[in-house]
């Protein structure tokens, strides 16, 4: 699978690309360069755009409708309405990169009170056309918006499928992570998936990918309905999100790797190894470990930059600067990878 088709498959991204590449998609007959086109022609572009839209720009330079085959990038605002984050595969040649910040933050219209039965989150903001969020204030730990808008950046960049996210402007007048609501949460997949009413194959491979972020941001909250499991029309499809108990709510910079049988990912990866067998896969582990190898400092800079200021203090942000560019990222992804290796962390 291309890294860099991962990230442009992500949902509600701002998505720089060379059309070069959906051309040579196409012109490599990948049947799937066109549902990409299709998936923007869906979506709504706004801020810095060209003045025709994506669609028309990427079918004109494929030399599709008028115009020259030309190779031009464009740079837009891309949230498809059914975003589909499975199934897109191995498709560009070129990279396509994610350009963080985020254009605009989302505005709430109303907000509300809402029973997740959850730690962290329990209000809900409705943003008219960008529908619902799911809120996570700085009143738990002060560095809460920050943690679930890095790790779920992170996430959506190395290939981790991610529940949407925004920056939301609350109507308390203050701008908090939002988890964008999707609908159709499957509760019990795991029942469903012992019972045989669903293929566990199908989603084990997202499991591992999730597993090995997890292992790199230390998160120990991996509880089975961390795993956001939809029905997406009869095809089941795993999502990650929720990283309150990971990154900056451990000590940093990270030390040691989750092995502490008592943490609900351990206690998850030991239940679905009992009920499933030996999940892992292990390539798709190590293509995200080497995913996170190659996220540049100047990028998780890029990342810190697009949320609020107010959301890190100058002292964490120094202190995850300092930490990426030092070296730490790849002793650490050693580690994770030895532990894979020797069956230690599997
Ligand atoms: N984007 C979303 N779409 C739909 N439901 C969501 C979304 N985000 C969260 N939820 C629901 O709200 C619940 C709580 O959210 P979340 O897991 O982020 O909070 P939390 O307090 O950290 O939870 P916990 O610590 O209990 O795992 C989730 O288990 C899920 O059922
Ligand atoms: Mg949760």
């Amino acid at each position: 699978m291309s890294p860099s088709w991962e990230r442009i498959r992500r949902c509600g991204a701002m998505v720089k690309c060379n059309t070069a590449s959906v051309l040579r998609s196409e012109t490599d007959n990948h049947a799937l360069g066109l549902s990409f086109i299709a998936d923007i022609a869906t979506g709504t572009a706004s801020g810095n755009v060209p003045s025709e839209s994506p669609m028309v720009s990427l079918r004109r330079s494929a030399g599709l409708k008028g115009g020259n085959a030309r190779a031009e990038s464009f740079i837009a605002w891309v949230r498809p309405k059914n975003c589909e984050t499975g199934g897109v595969h191995s498709m560009a040649k070129n990279p396509a990169v994610i350009v963080y910040p985020q254009a605009v933050p989302v505005k709430a219209m109303a907000c509300g009170i809402a029973d997740l039965k959850s730690q962290d989150a329990n209000e809900i903001c409705f943003c008219g056309d960008d529908g619902g969020f799911v809120i996570k204030k700085n009143d738990k730990y002060p560095s809460l918006p920050h943690i679930e808008w890095f790790c779920s950046s992170l996430a959506r960049s190395v290939g981790v499928p991610q529940l949407d996210f925004s920056v939301v402007e609350h109507t308390d007048g203050n701008f908090w992570f939002g988890s964008s609501w999707k609908t159709g949460q499957v509760k019990d997949w795991w029942t469903l998936a012992a019972n045989g009413s669903l293929d566990f194959g199908h989603l084990s491979d997202d499991i591992s990918r999730v597993y090995a972020l997890d292992l790199f941001i230390n998160n120990d909250d991996r509880h089975l309905n961390n795993y956001f499991v939809v029905n997406d029309a009869g095809r089941f499809r795993l999502y990650s999100f929720d990283y309150s108990r990971s990154w900056l709510n451990k000590p940093f910079p990270l030390v040691g790797l989750i092995t502490d049988p008592a943490t609900n990912t351990v206690r998850v990866k030991e239940y679905l190894k009992v009920n499933f067998g030996n999940y892992f896969n292990v390539a798709a582990m190590t293509d995200i470990l080497d995913n996170i190898t190659a996220v540049q400092p100047q990028r998780v800079s890029d990342i810190i930059s697009a949320h609020p200021n107010n959301w890190l203090t100058q002292a964490e942000r120094d202190a995850i600067l300092n930490w990426w560019n030092s070296g730490a990222v790849l002793t650490r992804v050693n580690e994770i990878k030895a532990g894979i290796q020797n069956g230690s962390l599997l």
